[in-house]
């Protein structure tokens, strides 16, 4: 089987390093890559957001699967144009990828399958702002307003704040800039990130992970799109996985195909596990990132069969999925001044070992390897527990020098640490 595989991220160099170890796959291509991605596929720069020359690639390498890593070719319609080319496809169609690129069809669904989530309020009208403000934030009891962009941001259009004028400055800003805004009540509680390969209304979840979402330790700074993760979660209760499953994923995943808009793909519960149980924060059409590079880390089950079994409708034929014991950290290393704009264009020496994960990186005609987006790669390390696959992860990430840039030190400790719990009722 060749697999395609479409993005840049440490996310896509996961999958196809995950991809690599199934042996039933025997060719590896994506686009458009990065320097890491291209030691293991042929790599191809198209335009990755149009369906027609995807399809044009898919036939060019002769691919049996496509697996699509971001977000927004999904809602572009990519995956629909290398299905109707006949092409098998793991990722969903446009109208079902809405479920992550319109927050209000998402809310919707959500209210429709009874799946509990933050209340929320769409404002797109400059003039309604400060009384939309009111009902939302402390003096309305909750301890922060939690204000996003109403459409894609790659997790960088969120502010969660108890500074109200702080919350009206990304407000207006995003207004300004013609975009809605949607203000949602705080959720309490640990985040939980879950992945589900989903075909209709088969839902199969992989291993919990957490991500890291703010820029510095403590989680100071602003939102980034993400700066670590790990997995599984040790701090969360026996049959939290499967009352998600239940209680959240499949009814959304069953509303979906009551409304003809069936998910096909890869369904990410971002989830608060608050003191009333677990509510979710957002769903994505994706696999996320980072917690991808960590999940995938110790899947046992081949990956191409699994995403293959999805995309041509034989998910509920396959074998319960097999993990290897123990955890995985993964930490990323950003460039200066990430999220803001990134400096770009220097050497990275230390970034061709086995565990580190490219993401903005290139190769320069003298070989040399150096930094081209915000979020530079990331390492990942392994072992028989979370303290131990927090060393090894630290371990790489001390081998690798790019100058200016930084990384969270403090990823998987409160966990490994045993400070996590959930909240009481
Ligand atoms: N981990 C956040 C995201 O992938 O959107």
């Amino acid at each position: 089987m060749h697999v395609l595989v479409i993005g840049s991220g440490a996310r896509e160099h996961a999958l196809l390093l995950a991809l690599r170890r199934d042996p039933e796959v025997t060719g590896l291509s994506v686009a458009p890559g990065n320097a890491g991605t291209a030691i293991i596929a042929d790599q191809y720069d198209v335009d990755i957001t149009s369906g027609e020359a995807v399809v044009g690639l898919v036939r060019k390498v002769g691919a049996d699967l496509v697996v699509v890593g971001p977000e927004v070719p999904l809602v572009l319609g990519v995956a629909d144009a290398v299905r109707a080319a006949g092409i098998a496809c793991f990722g969903p169609t446009r109208d079902a990828a809405r479920i992550e690129g319109s927050k209000a069809f998402a809310k919707d669904v959500m209210d429709a399958a009874g799946v509990r989530t933050a209340r929320s309020e769409i404002v797109d009208n400059p003039a309604h702002l400060d009384t939309a403000l009111d009902r939302f934030g402390p003096p309305s009891g909750d301890p922060a307003w939690v204000v996003k962009d109403d459409g894609l941001a790659a997790g960088k259009g969120v502010v969660v704040t108890a500074d109200r004028e702080a919350a009206r400055a990304h407000a207006a800003s995003l207004l300004d800039s013609g975009h809605p805004v949607l203000l949602e009540s705080f959720l309490d509680g640990p985040e939980v990130s879950l992945f589900c390969v989903v075909d209709g209304e088969t839902v199969v979840p992989l291993l919990p992970a957490q991500d890291f979402k703010r820029v510095g330790d403590g989680d100071s700074g602003p939102n980034t799109g993400g700066m670590g993760a790990y997995a599984p979660l040790p701090w969360l209760p026996e049959g939290t996985v499967d009352r998600i499953v239940r209680d959240v994923v499949a009814p959304v995943a069953a509303e979906l195909v009551a409304r003809d808009s069936a998910f096909s793909g890869l369904l990410y519960a971002g989830l608060a596990m608050t003191s009333q149980g677990p509510s979710v924060v957002e769903f994505n059409c994706r696999f996320g990132d980072p917690e991808t590079q960590a999940v995938l880390a110790l899947l046992e089950t081949p990956l191409g069969q699994l995403l293959h079994a999805a995309a041509t409708g034989r998910l509920a034929d396959q074998q319960p999925l097999r993990w290897h014991d123990g955890a995985a950290v993964a930490v990323v290393l950003a460039a200066e001044n990430y999220p803001g704009r990134p400096r770009l264009g220097d050497a990275i020496t230390g970034s061709e070992a086995d565990g580190v994960l490219h993401a903005g990186t290139a190769r320069r005609d003298d070989g040399s390897i150096v930094s081209s987006g915000g979020r530079v790669l990331s390492v990942v390390g392994t072992g028989p527990d979370l303290a131990a696959a927090r060393d090894a992860a630290y371990g790489l990430m001390s081998s690798i020098r790019l100058p200016g840039s930084h990384f969270r030190t403090d990823i998987g400790l409160a966990a490994a640490e045993g400070r996590l719990s959930l909240p009481q009722a």
